[in-house]
Formats: structure tokens, sequence, C-alpha cells
């Protein structure tokens, strides 16, 4: 991998325009990214794991109806004095940490052009400076993320760095899928080409994107110029195609997820992360875990009528 000077990652783009439509009537004056997982919002998540890796600068994407957002990072000071009164400590600091969390900033997306046209959004937020962007409906296991070691690679490169996940072959036409070829170095592979959402039948590998970017800053040049593609949309898998392909640039490079990722985009999805974040709280666990052995003993017991697990 060619060395370059670094300059260091300090800032995350988080696109938020989406409209959900996936959850709806939930999501019809509510943004997706408020839907709870255990008992704090999707997008908190997403929050603290760019804080944890250094990001404290958060610029936010976003669209109609995402004011929620906005308050939920803010203070909030009758519900601080509220619970100070009652002397709820333990609340009072949970509700002051999201406020505390991280240096956020808004920006309208306008129209709902694609991933690609949100993160171009971003770029008078940013300058020019390598920058990371993280995906609402992709949590990252904390105790095991993956956006440190994409921010070294992108550090050491100069180019742009994805982080990559083996999917089931028939569901790469749900992502951006790579082809890639290895470096060398364990976990970190050099990406050839790239295409979104495949039909199964021509997609290049099972390695799917899954939602976390360290972008060089010469991809808002080539966002600039990338052509609707995939849904009509400027798709942000097209601009990095284009960086893939081109010889003099810094490359891009994809880091291998290790860890757990929980997809809160679809139904079924969602309700898998939240009964598994759920299972690693310390507060949760024991009863959950309790409750979900009756729960599948029940399921697979011969039913004698009436509901078997309830
Ligand atoms: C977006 C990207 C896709 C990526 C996916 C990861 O798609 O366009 O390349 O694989 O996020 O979650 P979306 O799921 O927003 O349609």
């Amino acid at each position: 991998m060619p060395e370059k000077t670094p300059a260091p990652v300090r800032k995350a783009v988080i696109p938020v325009a989406g409209l959900g439509t996936r959850f709806l009537p939930a999501t019809k004056a509510t943004p997706k990214e408020m839907l709870p997982v255990v008992d704090k919002p999707a997008i908190q998540y997403v929050v603290e794991e760019a804080v944890a890796a250094g990001l404290s600068d958060v610029l936010m994407v976003t669209g109609r109806n995402k004011r929620p957002l906005e308050d939920h990072f803010d203070r909030v000071d009758g519900l601080e004095s509220a619970l100070k009164d009652k002397g709820d400590d333990a609340k009072l600091a949970a509700v002051q940490y999201a406020s505390d969390l991280a240096d956020i900033h808004y920006v309208r997306q306008g129209d709902p052009l694609g991933l690609g046209h949100a993160v171009l959004k971003g770029h008078q937020h940013v300058g020019h400076e390598p920058f990371a962007v993280l995906l609402g409906d992709d949590l990252i296991d904390e105790s095991n993320p993956v956006l440190p070691r994409m921010i070294e690679v992108q550090e050491r490169t100069g180019g742009c760095v994805v982080a990559l996940m083996e999917v089931p072959h028939d569901t790469i036409n749900l992502y951006g899928c790579a082809a890639v070829e290895q470096t060398g170095e364990d976990g970190v592979v050099r990406i050839t080409g790239l295409v979104e959402k495949p039909d199964p039948a021509d997609a290049p590998s099972n390695l799917a994107i899954i939602g976390r970017y360290v972008l060089a800053p010469e991809i808002f040049d080539v966002l600039r110029s990338t052509p609707p593609g995939r849904g009509n949309e400027i798709q942000l898998t097209d601009a990095l195609e284009t960086l893939a392909a081109d010889p003099q640039s810094a490359g891009v490079y994809g880091v291998v997820l290790e860890g757990d990722r929980y997809d809160t985009g679809d139904k079924i999805s969602y309700l898998k992360a939240v009964v598994q974040l759920a299972g690693r709280r310390e507060d949760l666990a024991e009863e959950l875990h309790t409750w979900l052995r009756e729960y599948v003993a029940a399921l697979d017991a011969p039913q004698v009528g009436g509901d078997a697990a309830r």
C-alpha cells in the first residue's frame, strides 16, 4: 500500500434524511432513527460509536420531520430539573449524557437524491479532510468496533475505506458488493470493483458493504460528477467504484468486520437487534434469557390447544 502523509480523521457524517417507510405507521411522526433499541434511540448508538473512535465532530444530514433528533441531543431544562428534584441521578445522568456526547451540527439534504448526494451535502462542513460516514441502520457491537482500524488504514494509505461483511449469497442484492484482492495484511483487502445491489447471479463476491466508510476528501469531486445510478439515486458505491478503477487515486480498501453487526433497517432484523442488545446488558440479560428459554420451549412443545407461548 502506498504511504501518504497522514491527515487525521476528525469528523463524522451521519445521513439521516431517509423516510423510514418500512416502519410505517411508527415512523409517520417519529424519525426511524429515534426508534428505541432497548432504551436508547438507534441514532444514539451510532453517535456513541463515532465518539468512541475519536470523532466528536458530527454532522447529521437531515430532512423534513427530523426535529426530534436535534431535540434528543439537546438539553431539556424542564426534564433535567424534574429529575434533579426527584433525586433520580441515574436518569439525569443518562439524559445529560446524550446532550453532552458530541459536537453535533445539522444540514438539510433538500432533495432526496440518494446516499451519495447526502454525503456531498457534508462537503462544506468537512472541508478538505478525510472523514467517516456512518449509516444509522447498521449498529456495530461496541466491544469489537471496526472504525478505529478503518481510520488507521485511511490515514496510512490516503485512500477510501469501507467496512465489509460476508453475507449469504442470495442476500447480496440488498447491499453494495465488492470485488477484492488480498493485501497481505490480515482483515484488510484492496477493492478492485464495486457494484450497488447486484443481482446475486452477477455479484462479484459475497462481501457486502456495511454502513461504515472512511473517505478521502477526493470523494466530493467524484460525487459531483457521478450520475444517478441504481434507483435513480446518486450512489456512494458508484463514486467509490470510480476511485477503485482510477490508477491515479490512492485506492479503495475494505476492512472486514470481525464483531457483531445488528441491522435495524427492517422489522425482523430490528427485533433481533433489540433482543441481542438487551441480552448484552447486565441489568436485563438474566431475566430476558430466562424468559426466552421458556418462550422457545413453549413454542417447541406440542400444542394442546390455546396459545402455547404467551
Ligand atoms: C446503503 C448503501 C449500500 C450498503 C448499505 C449498508 O444502502 O447504498 O451500498 O451496502 O447501505 O447498510 P441502503 O441500505 O441505504 O439502501
